[in-house]
């Protein structure tokens, strides 16, 4: 039997190959597609109508290149797009949503952050989730304005994008936050200058792991794992701007990933 084909994943740029990373170090045996939608970021100040014409758009685009099971890597477009895309299509798609359950429910302070964009903190799939969980606790909700555009430009670890942290966190640190949710696919890779500025009780949330752990589920239930040992191919990365910014996130040279331009 053979491979029944890759798993493709999109994001409105290069943020969602913080999921991609915990779904190839989980499941290295997949054959893995990427779609940068660099092009058209920062989905989040976009509206719902045109964040659902972009995912249907990267959704076709992966199902031409044979995708098996889509992965939706960005927030933002799963709270906006993801049932319109389950009902279109007959694939199976994973998203992604801010982890709002395990922090509420860990919050010694009963006090949880959310940094996230505007198109998820104003979805209605993320007002439910927030609604079911969050009812004892207080919620301090911040729009990462500007946060996407930094990261998507190179400048994850520049002292502008530190500077817009310390203003977008200081809400949330005077609220006194034990937990702070990274609710867009792009801030895993603000970690490293978070820790520098939040204080040594604070715990960060994503969700990639959780992510790469559903995807497993659902290809085993759907019988899509591939079958073969090794998979034969490299993970192959398409991006519609100058491929650069994607090349360095993911060190596509030392990894020898295969990364491209891509008109989609
Ligand atoms: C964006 O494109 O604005 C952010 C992507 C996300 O929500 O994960």
């Amino acid at each position: 039997m053979s491979d029944p084909g890759p798993i493709g994943i999109f994001d409105s740029g290069v943020g969602g190959t913080s999921i991609w990373k915990e779904i190839h170090q989980l499941l290295p045996n997949e054959h893995t597609i990427y779609l940068s939608d660099s092009k058209n970021a920062p989905y989040g100040i976009k509206t719902q109508e045109e964040i659902i014409s972009l995912s249907v758009k990267n959704t076709e685009k992966l199902l031409e290149m044979g995708s098996k099971l889509i992965v939706v890597a960005c927030n933002t477009a799963t709270t906006n797009a993801i049932k319109i895309l389950r009902s279109s299509y007959d694939v199976p798609f994973i998203g992604i949503e801010p982890a709002i359950k395990p922090a509420a429910l860990k919050s010694a302070n009963k006090a949880v952050g959310i940094l996230a964009t505007r198109g998820t903190l104003t979805s209605e799939l993320f007002a439910q989730t927030s609604e079911l969980y969050t009812r004892d606790i207080n919620v301090i909700e911040v729009e990462g304005n500007g946060l996407v555009e930094l990261i998507e430009s190179g400048k994850k670890d520049a002292p502008e994008t530190r500077q817009l942290l310390e203003k977008l966190l200081a809400p949330m640190l005077r609220a006194g936050i034990d937990y702070l949710v990274l609710g867009c696919s792009h801030y895993p890779y603000l970690i490293p200058l978070l820790k520098k500025i939040l204080p040594g009780g604070v715990t960060i949330i994503d969700s990639g792991e959780a992510v790469a752990r559903q995807t497993r589920s659902v290809l085993e239930k759907n019988k899509l794992l591939n079958p073969e040992k090794i998979t034969k191919e490299r993970p192959k990365f398409f991006t519609n701007i100058d491929p650069r910014v994607l090349s360095d996130i993911i060190q596509a040279k030392e990894n020898n990933y295969e990364v491209s331009y891509l008109d989609f």
